[in-house]
């Protein structure tokens, strides 16, 4: 399983539905579980690995921890309150950036059960549901931006993939 990044045209793409009881899925979320702790995010979804179905991994670190693996999640219900929230993602690395999201949001999604589970979700959590879940509509949270606020934001990432491809170049020549 490798990362994809921006301008990777799969992040683009709408997904599938997973057929319920499709265990084939099972061990694509079993390895985007183990490769979230390995690359420190809070949410991985699979086109961000390759994979054009609605599944989802998500752990923002709270107390308990919990560790979500969601198949077909869907936002059933959304606070009218916003929030600004600052956001990065796996698939841009090293920028941030803030759009707005809904505070709170109500998500509906299948477990590796396959039994039908709801859960609302608030503040950084809430956040992290709708943005990965935009993922398996093709949208990236930069998508949220302004259009002048977005073309600065990959101008500043096309400059940054520049000089991390120039470096590794050079160390490759070294
Ligand atoms: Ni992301």
């Amino acid at each position: 399983m490798e990362l994809k990044v921006y301008p990777d045209p799969i992040l683009a793409q709408k997904c599938a539905d997973v057929e319920i009881g499709d265990t084939s899925v099972l061990p694509i979320l079993e390895e985007m579980s183990k490769k979230l702790y390995e690359w420190e995010g809070a949410g991985l979804a699979a086109p961000q690995v390759g994979v054009l179905k609605k599944l989802v991994v998500i752990d923002v670190r709270e107390d308990p921890a919990t560790l979500y693996k969601m198949i077909n999640p869907k936002i059933v219900w959304k606070s009218e309150e916003l929030v600004d929230s600052k956001e990065g993602c796996l698939s841009l690395p090293g920028l941030r950036d803030t759009v707005v999201r809904h505070e709170r949001v109500r998500v509906e999604y299948y477990d590796t059960n396959f039994e039908k589970q709801i859960v609302d979700g608030e503040g950084f959590l809430a956040c992290c549901f709708q943005h990965e879940l935009d993922h398996l509509n093709g949208k990236l949270y930069i998508d949220h931006l302004s259009r002048l606020k977005r073309g600065r934001f990959l101008s500043k990432f096309k400059k940054l993939q520049k000089e991390k491809s120039e470096k590794e170049t050079t160390e490759d020549e070294e």
